[in-house]
């Protein structure tokens, strides 16, 4: 088989695909526990980020036994740049209401956890019984600010990843591991 075109580009893996099936389907069983008694679990996908995790979570969950309800929303707190603004747009927001709802969102990396503050306190304001969270990912930055996260996959490093639904620039996303970037991908000019 061709060599991956994005393998070169990559420095380091840091999560690999068979780490990340297991951790999806260790995430999957407890959460099937704890949620045994709701009927349908809303899953809400924060895009773009989490489409590989969300797709993969909830065939793990309907593995356990667990109907879901998938909604997706897009909230924006990074540009072009690796660093967090701060600043949160709705790109997308729900198609249905969330009123009594069990709401297990979905995310792909919790850095400094401004993008789900917001989340959360808009979620909570539609009226849900419960809003949860689970995450892939999560950065040691998310220790102090971020919201209690009931279950996360893996704690990594503070350093700029891809992979897994991850971009840089919008690229990368479709990369089945979870990685770090050579620095002289950073230096090219964008196409
Ligand atoms: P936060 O608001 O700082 O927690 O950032 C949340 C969002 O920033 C995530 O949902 C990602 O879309 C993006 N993000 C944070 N860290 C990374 C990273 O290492 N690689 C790619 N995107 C990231």
């Amino acid at each position: 088989m061709q060599d991956a075109w994005y393998d070169a580009d990559i420095e380091r893996v840091i999560v690999n695909e068979e780490q990340i099936q297991d951790k999806t389907d260790e995430l999957a069983a407890q959460i099937a526990a704890d949620y045994a008694s709701v009927d349908h679990l809303l899953l809400i996908c924060v895009l773009k980020g989490a489409v590989m995790f969300t797709a993969d979570f909830a065939r793990a969950l309907g593995r356990q036994g667990i109907p879901v309800d998938l909604e997706f929303m897009a909230a924006s707190s990074y540009g072009q740049g690796t660093t967090s603004s701060g600043v949160v747009r709705i790109l997308k927001d729900l198609d249905r209401d969330v009123a009594g709802r069990h709401v297990l969102v979905v995310e792909d990396i919790v850095d400094s956890g401004l993008t789900l503050s917001w989340l959360l306190k808009y979620l909570e304001s539609r009226s849900a019984a419960s809003v949860e969270v689970v995450t892939l990912l999560r950065k040691p930055g998310a220790m102090r600010s971020a919201p209690p996260l009931k279950y996360v996959g893996f704690d990594i490093p503070t350093e700029f990843v891809v992979g897994y639904g991850l971009d840089y620039a919008e690229r990368y996303r479709e990369v089945p591991y979870v990685g770090v970037l050579k620095p002289e991908v950073y230096t090219r000019p964008k196409l």
